[in-house]
């Protein structure tokens, strides 16, 4: 035996939970995506990154990670239904979205429990106000757009991502998902 840390494990992991669309969903966000890029250019998220974040943790040890399971495995939700119909440009990030014009309380009850949660298992998260989107366009040139097909999502579960960047760009891989009730 030896205390030495294998490379092949890292000790912390760059993590977020997220909303990840079935395929139904992602084929109708990957289509506003693309017509949302012939507006405002820039370079369209790949059909399978598409999420929408629910909490961000950033590098999180592995530790405090496993601390989570007893907090998130408890926590009941109901499934319920989305409508994505608003899309947005941040021109700090250039990021182009589609979001909700409304927050439905479903959605903002799941963030709020995970947050809650991550509170009471003390891993570190990103505490910004939780602005539900799905990014399509990054380096983007937004603009004024006439209003898009709405997205209906039915949410069914949640997931923990991690993400690992590498030459070839940002690799998204589902660690764990919960269905909710
Ligand atoms: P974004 O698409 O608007 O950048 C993985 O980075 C996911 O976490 C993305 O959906 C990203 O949102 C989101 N996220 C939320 N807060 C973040 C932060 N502080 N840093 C990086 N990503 C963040």
């Amino acid at each position: 035996m030896t205390d030495t840390p294998d490379p092949a494990q890292p000790a912390s992991q760059r993590l977020f939970f997220a909303l990840w669309p079935d395929d139904a969903t992602r084929e109708a966000l990957d289509c506003t995506g693309k017509w949302l890029h012939s507006r405002w250019g820039g370079r369209r998220m790949r059909a399978d990154t598409l999420h929408l974040t629910l909490a961000f943790l950033g590098n999180t040890p592995l530790e405090a990670r496993d601390g989570l399971w007893p907090h998130v495995d408890t926590l009941r939700a109901g499934t319920f239904d989305l409508l994505l119909d608003q899309t947005g440009y941040w021109p700090h990030n250039r990021i182009g979205w589609l979001g909700c014009r409304e927050i439905s309380a479903p959605l903002a009850g799941l963030a709020a429990r995970l947050r809650h949660d991550l509170r009471e298992a003390r891993v570190l998260f990103d505490a910004k106000p939780f602005v539900p989107h799905v990014t399509l366009l990054r380096q983007a040139e937004g603009g004024p757009v006439s209003s898009c097909s709405p997205v209906h999502w039915r949410v069914r579960d949640f997931v923990l991502v991690a993400s690992t960047r590498g030459v070839s760009g940002t690799r998204y891989r589902i660690l764990r998902r919960w269905p909710l009730s």
